[in-house]
């Protein structure tokens, strides 16, 4: 038995060695460079929404589905606090499902927004993941399609947007929800591939 034991740990331990020997065989090459993400911040927004949001949900086979259209609300440049956009009223809004398995919030955020400078129209898509509870909050994968020409950048970076929505308990006296999310722009560079023959 004690034998048999030592036996055990011994290819355990053989075992690990194996893998980590097996990890440093497949590890990334030093040439193939995958850096860890960094996120600049561009814009805060203020959003509004029907009082009672819970109210706004059916249950379907997948769990509660959010149905919570925006009120109105707008998008500052995060630097300058100028506004430079608002919230369309009544288009899009959380449709996202909190799942009865793990009662997280996978959201699917969706805003119009019109740009104060040109007038123009963006559409922003937020898929991600949050909890549903009071204050709400979720993160997410944002992308954005728009006409405006000075803002193209925002469709070719990736896109990240962080929403809290507080209770109607964080806000007495209010007869309306009010949510806040900030809209993050990756920084760092895609993966590198560095060709060790050249320069
Ligand atoms: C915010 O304003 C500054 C100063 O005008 C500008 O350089 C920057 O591009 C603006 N940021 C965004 C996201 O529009
Ligand atoms: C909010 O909505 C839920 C679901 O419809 C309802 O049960 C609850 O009474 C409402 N609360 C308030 C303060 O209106
Ligand atoms: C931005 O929107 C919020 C919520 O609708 C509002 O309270 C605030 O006055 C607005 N700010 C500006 C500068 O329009
Ligand atoms: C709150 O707003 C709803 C419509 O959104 C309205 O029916 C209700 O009377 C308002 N309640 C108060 C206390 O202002
Ligand atoms: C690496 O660079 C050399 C010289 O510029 C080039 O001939 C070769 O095709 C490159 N190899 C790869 C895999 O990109």
């Amino acid at each position: 038995m004690l034998f048999f034991s030592r036996l055990f740990a011994t290819s355990a331990a053989l075992t690990a060695f194996l893998l980590i020997a097996t990890n440093e065989v497949v590890a990334i090459p030093s040439n193939v460079q995958i850096v860890q993400p960094e996120f600049e911040l561009l814009y805060d927004a203020t959003v509004t929404w029907p009082f009672n949001v819970t109210h706004f949900t059916t249950s379907g086979p997948f769990g509660v589905r959010a149905l919570i259209g925006p009120t109105g609300g707008n998008l500052t440049n995060s630097s300058t606090g100028d506004v430079v956009g608002t919230i369309v009223p009544g288009v899009g809004g959380e449709l996202g499902v909190v799942s009865t398995v793990n009662g997280r919030i996978y959201m699917k955020v969706t805003f119009a927004i019109q740009w104060t400078d040109d007038q123009h129209f963006a559409y922003f898509d937020t898929d991600g993941i949050g909890l549903f509870q009071t204050p709400q909050s979720s993160t997410g994968y944002l992308h954005v399609e728009t006409d405006s020409p000075s803002k193209q950048s925002l469709q070719n970076n990736l896109l990240l947007l962080s929403i809290m929505v507080l209770g109607n308990a964080q806000t007495p006296g209010l007869n309306e929800t009010v949510g806040y999310f900030r809209v993050y722009q990756k920084s760092s560079p895609d993966p590198i591939y560095v060709n060790s023959t050249s320069t």
